[in-house]
């Protein structure tokens, strides 16, 4: 039976590709950030998936993780990570409270290295293994108001990038994921991400604007479910790709944003955000 690592497993994206995995007959690791989540998510799963807690910015708690997952594998290899877990501070940079920033880098990006890390021993006891990084189409195309979260996610991207070639020697295989907006709580939370800002005038209507708009993309776009085809695509084709964009607006917005004038895009990007 073929065994996945999913980290920020307790909603969204994470725990729809749980569900999904479970269902096609793959052993599952879950972690999720929420100890709330964990009854949740046994009861929608069968027993073939293992659910415990996993805070990826705190060393303790993803080795006690791995540690569970290690147990379990026994002399088994494991066949895939999917890092997933995320979140998304909004707000504009110049009031962002610097810890915000850490918080979002550690997050999205220590994190993801952090885990990976102690999985690559499992992973190369694998043939064929991979690690999915959960990008973003932020990773590629940046707006204003949203600059710690692309930050991360434009890391991310390098990271991919530098680990794909730097594991391809062992035959694990790294894919990272870029879907475009989903309807996922990551939105209001980020709405919510708001209210740790100081209030000033210079800011105040755009940061109205913003969280409406946050609000509207949580409920308006489409399902998690577009970005869960294309990690299980990852996991399973036989010559996965480098990059995986999820829905129209993340194929078409980065050419569109490589072809058109930086002061142009800006103007663009503006009117978004007005
Ligand atoms: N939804 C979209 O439009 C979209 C688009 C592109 C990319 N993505 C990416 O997709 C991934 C999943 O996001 P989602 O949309 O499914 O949102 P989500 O429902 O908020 O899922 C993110 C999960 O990560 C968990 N998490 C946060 N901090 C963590 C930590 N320190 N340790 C472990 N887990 C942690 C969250 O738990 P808590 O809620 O308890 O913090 C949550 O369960 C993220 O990497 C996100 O950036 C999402």
């Amino acid at each position: 039976m073929r065994s996945v690592v999913i980290t920020g497993a307790g909603s969204g994206i994470g725990a729809a590709t749980v569900v999904r995995l479970d269902r096609d007959g793959w052993r599952v690791f879950a972690g999720v950030h929420g100890p709330e989540e964990i009854p949740v998510l046994d009861r929608q799963t069968s027993d073939r998936v293992t659910v415990a807690p996993l805070d990826v910015t705190n060393a303790s708690s993803i080795k006690e993780f791995a540690g569970l997952v290690y147990l379990q594998l026994g002399a088994d290899g494991l066949h895939a990570l999917v890092d997933n877990a995320g979140k998304g501070f909004a707000g504009p940079l110049e009031t962002l409270p610097i810890e915000k920033l850490r918080e979002q880098l550690e997050v999205n990006v220590v994190g993801q290295v952090a885990v990976t890390q102690q999985f690559l021993p499992a992973l190369r006891r694998s043939e064929g293994s991979r690690v999915v990084l959960v990008g973003s189409v932020g990773g590629l195309v940046a707006v204003g108001f949203a600059g710690a979260y692309h930050a991360s996610k434009y890391a991310l991207e390098a990271i991919g990038d530098a680990w794909r070639q730097e594991l391809a020697p062992d035959d694990v295989q790294v894919a990272l994921v870029e879907p475009g907006p989903l309807a996922t709580p990551i939105w209001s939370k980020a709405a919510h991400s708001l209210d740790a800002l100081p209030s000033t005038d210079r800011y105040g209507d755009r940061v109205r604007a913003l969280r409406e708009r946050l609000e509207r993309m949580g409920k308006t776009s489409a399902g998690p479910e577009q970005a869960v085809e294309l990690i299980v695509h990852a996991l399973t084709a036989a010559r996965p790709r480098t990059r995986y964009a999820g829905g129209v607006a993340a194929k078409v917005v980065p050419r569109v944003r490589r072809l058109v004038p930086d002061r142009l895009f800006d103007r663009f990007a503006q009117r978004l955000t007005a």
